[in-house]
């Protein structure tokens, strides 16, 4: 039996298909969103390696492009989770407490806003209004909506996602 390094052949496999990502939109203009959207689809997340591949291969400055996945909030330069969490930190889920849950979620979770845990199933974000004020404070994970939370229902929101 050989032995392969299955993160080095994913890797490899996700590098071929960045490659042809660009060769699909090299020749067209104006192409650089398509192209980030479609790497990070690929990768979840569109590290620096990724960037740096994209500016040579289109010929762009890399500061453009890092100038452009910054802009834009879909773009992330981290890695995501399984279960991406997203807290509302609009107004109205400030004044309701918003800030304590996030707190909560911090701790249970052990990590910072914009980060991820290591096993890759939750990374946790704050956003801007998603336009649920009514159900302050709300916290987002993927599709599922969360609200009017307190600190002491994070605990049994994320035990169920736990137990996925
Ligand atoms: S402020 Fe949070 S949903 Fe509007």
């Amino acid at each position: 039996m050989t032995d392969k390094c299955t993160v080095c052949a994913e890797s490899q496999e996700k590098a071929k298909e960045l490659q042809s990502i660009i060769a699909k939109y090299k020749d067209t203009r104006g192409s650089l969103i398509q192209v980030l959207h479609e790497a990070q689809e690929v990768y979840g997340y569109l590290p620096l390696e990724v960037q740096r591949e994209i500016a040579k291969q289109l010929e762009i400055p890399l500061a453009e492009v890092y100038g452009v996945v910054s802009f834009y909030t879909q773009f992330s330069i981290n890695p995501k989770g399984k279960y991406k969490i997203n807290v509302c930190m609009g107004t109205a889920c400030y004044v309701k407490g918003a800030n304590e849950v996030l707190d909560k979620f911090r701790t249970r979770l052990s990590i910072d806003v914009g980060e991820c845990t290591e096993d890759r199933k939750f990374s946790l974000d704050a956003c801007r209004c998603i336009g649920a004020c009514g159900l302050a404070p709300v916290v987002t994970i993927n599709d599922e909506v969360y609200g009017k939370l307190t600190p002491d229902d994070v605990d049994d929101i994320l035990d169920k996602y736990e137990e996925l």
